[in-house]
């Protein structure tokens, strides 16, 4: 028997695109409280498409998305964030003229409370102890890594209930990704926090993720526990 999984995240039948391109067909997708699920698939498949969609980027054009059983109707980003949604785009983006510290600050923003964005930048700093030494430090002179390890603190200023991650593994170091899917793994299960995560190193996600999702050509062509695609290498049959 199947255990039917209480979503936290439910994405039903998602019809949308660019302009009148369409792009994903019918998807559906569903995170359960504290998961760790990856989608992947090949380029072009529709991932990127489907995390914008998620966090009010994009037009639903048919389906829908309930975050906490509460359907999104043309959710806008800050309000995603609000409830308790953050978005780190591909290219670990930060603010390269200011500093980690600035940086920080800014992930806090939309909390009127000054209490609450110390307290966060005090929690992801225990998390990222580095980031402590580099406070001062323009973020254009962080390394790729570093870069990465900034946008995801800044993410977690808010304490969200739902991180979703587009390839945060893309332009590190080899010799570093072992330790970033590490780190993934240990925010997801300190702070008790939802991962939806796009990957093109199927190996090393499908060892954090408790879910998986195959994408191509914008819909599901399969999904279940790493397991099932594991040691088999199943995956790559769906791509
Ligand atoms: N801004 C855009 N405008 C038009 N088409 C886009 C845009 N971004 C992506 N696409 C198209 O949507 C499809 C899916 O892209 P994307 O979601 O980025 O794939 P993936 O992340 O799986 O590599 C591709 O055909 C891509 O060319
Ligand atoms: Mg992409």
């Amino acid at each position: 028997m199947i255990e039917p999984r209480d979503p936290l995240l439910s994405v039903e039948a998602l019809v949308t695109g660019y302009g009148n391109k369409q792009v994903l067909n019918s998807i559906s997708v569903q995170v359960a409280p504290g998961e760790i699920v990856a989608l992947i698939g090949h380029n072009g498949a529709g991932k990127s498409t489907l995390l914008k969609a998620i966090f009010g980027l994009l037009p639903i054009w048919q389906g829908k998305i309930s975050f906490q059983g509460k359907v999104l109707r043309s959710a806008h980003p800050s309000q995603l964030r609000r409830q308790g949604v953050v978005y780190v785009p591909q290219g670990s983006r930060v603010f390269a003229d200011f500093t980690v510290g600035e940086n920080l600050e800014m992930g806090g923003l939309i909390i009127s409370n000054q209490m609450r964005i110390q307290e966060g930048i005090e929690r992801v700093l225990t998390l990222f102890p580095s980031l402590k030494s580099r406070w001062y430090q323009k973020a254009a002179t962080l390394s790729g890594g570093e870069k990465q390890m900034l946008a995801l603190a800044t993410a977690l200023i808010l304490s969200p209930r739902l991180l979703l991650l587009d390839e945060p593994s893309l332009g590190l170091a080899p010799r570093i990704l072992s330790q970033a899917f590490a780190l993934i793994q240990q925010i997801n299960a300190d702070l008790n926090v939802a991962v939806l995560i796009v990957e093109q190193k199927v190996r090393e996600v499908l060892k954090i993720a408790h879910y998986v999702y195959v994408l191509r050509n914008g819909r599901v062509s399969s999904s279940g526990t790493p397991a099932r695609f594991d040691d088999t290498k199943l995956w790559q049959v769906y791509l």
